[in-house]
């Protein structure tokens, strides 16, 4: 955020009463949840560039549990070789700002903020960089704000990469619409006029129907790899995959001449992940029919303001599975790690 503030001003009283540590669940090597541990550690000071946030609520989600894990083994390449080098997990936080750095502007102690972040949010107290932040609506708790940036982020960015294809009067097949990414693509593409079909858990498919789908498929049922009859070849305009384990070419064929398969899926082999897929799916675009577009999200604050303005006007609804305290984030990481959410996990401090 770099707009000029009318609160740039504002004496820094917060930030002269900070505590000088704080609790934050910290990771030493790369492993389950049981590799991350609750500590006593120094509040962090904001460098040039950042703000320090009060933690009000930090979102998990897939991303965070692959870093935890280490896996696939590429991850390791980008945070760290042998351990995280950012020992606390934890992107989407919402807080309240209580200091900035050198050559801060348009953040002020005091302004509630959310965002994506490097990492960090398992905590009371998390450093952010100030240009990876948006202001908080009123309208929207901190608890459902979190919930928002990466999640709901990766959704629109899917469906801005199937373009037309996944707007008015076009139908759209959404694989995995249960979880936090799921649940946001099948709300946003339902409001960009899309007929949204969509595949998930038998548990789910009344949530999934709630959330505008006009058709809902058990994939306990309905094997998409098997081609069941109830997805005839071409009877879709975008089909976009949140799970990774169906082929390609079966993906490719229930699309209609000038649509497209977006992979979403962050799954695949434990050393270079999805990236296999993605390169198999750039050869196979190479040949006559619908392209398939990998999608590698990137944190944009234009996109997560306006999707807190849709939840602020009650037009997308994040859904939240569950909270946990603080004090138990390691059991919230052990259950996103599970593979099993529904919508979100938040953890509020
Ligand atoms: N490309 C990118 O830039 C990008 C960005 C963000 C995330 N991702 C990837 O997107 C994927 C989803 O992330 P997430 O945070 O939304 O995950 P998540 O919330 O953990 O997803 C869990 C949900 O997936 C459902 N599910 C599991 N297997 C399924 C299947 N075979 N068919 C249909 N639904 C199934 C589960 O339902 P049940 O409990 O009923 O099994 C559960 O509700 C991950 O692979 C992540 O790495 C990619």
């Amino acid at each position: 955020m770099t707009a000029e503030h009318p609160n740039e001003q504002r004496t820094d009283a917060a930030a002269a009463a900070l505590p000088a540590t704080m609790t934050a669940w910290v990771q030493r090597r790369y492993g389950d949840a049981s590799s991350v541990h609750r500590a006593q550690v120094p509040v962090p000071t904001p460098g040039p560039g950042e703000a320090l946030l009060r933690v009000h609520a930090t979102a998990l989600h897939a991303g965070d549990v692959h870093i935890m894990h280490g896996e696939p083994l590429l991850v390791r390449a980008f945070f760290g070789l042998r351990r995280p080098r950012r020992a606390t997990r934890g992107m989407d936080v919402a807080g309240t700002v209580v200091a900035v750095g050198a050559g801060v502007r348009g953040l002020a102690p005091g302004d509630e903020v959310v965002g994506e972040l490097p990492g960090g949010g398992l905590a009371e107290y998390t450093v952010a960089p100030a240009a990876r932040v948006v202001r908080r609506p009123e309208a929207v708790a901190a608890g459902v704000a979190a919930a928002v940036p990466v999640s709901a982020g990766t959704a629109w960015q899917a469906l801005d990469l199937a373009g037309p294809a996944a707007g008015p009067d076009k139908r759209v097949l959404i694989i995995g619409a249960s979880g936090g990414v799921g649940t946001h693509t099948v709300q946003l593409a339902a409001l960009r006029g899309a007929e949204v079909w969509a595949i998930c858990g038998a548990r789910n498919e009344r949530l999934v129907a709630d959330l505008g789908a006009a058709r809902t498929l058990d994939y306990a049922r309905v094997d998409v790899a098997t081609q069941s009859r109830e997805l005839s070849p071409a009877s879709f305009d975008t089909v976009i995959d949140i799970v990774g384990a169906a082929p390609l070419r079966t993906l490719r064929r229930l699309v209609a001449p000038g649509g497209s398969v977006v992979l979403v899926s962050g799954e695949g082999g434990r050393v270079l992940g999805p990236v296999g897929r993605m390169l198999r799916a750039g050869v196979l675009s190479l040949t006559p029919g619908p392209r398939i577009r990998p999608l590698a999200a990137t944190p944009k604050t234009e996109i997560t303001a306006e999707l807190l303005r849709l939840v602020a006007s009650g037009a997308l609804r994040p859904v939240i599975e569950r909270t946990f305290p603080l004090a138990d984030a390691g059991a919230a990481l052990a259950h996103v790690d599970a593979r099993h959410t529904v919508g979100k996990v938040v953890v509020l401090p």
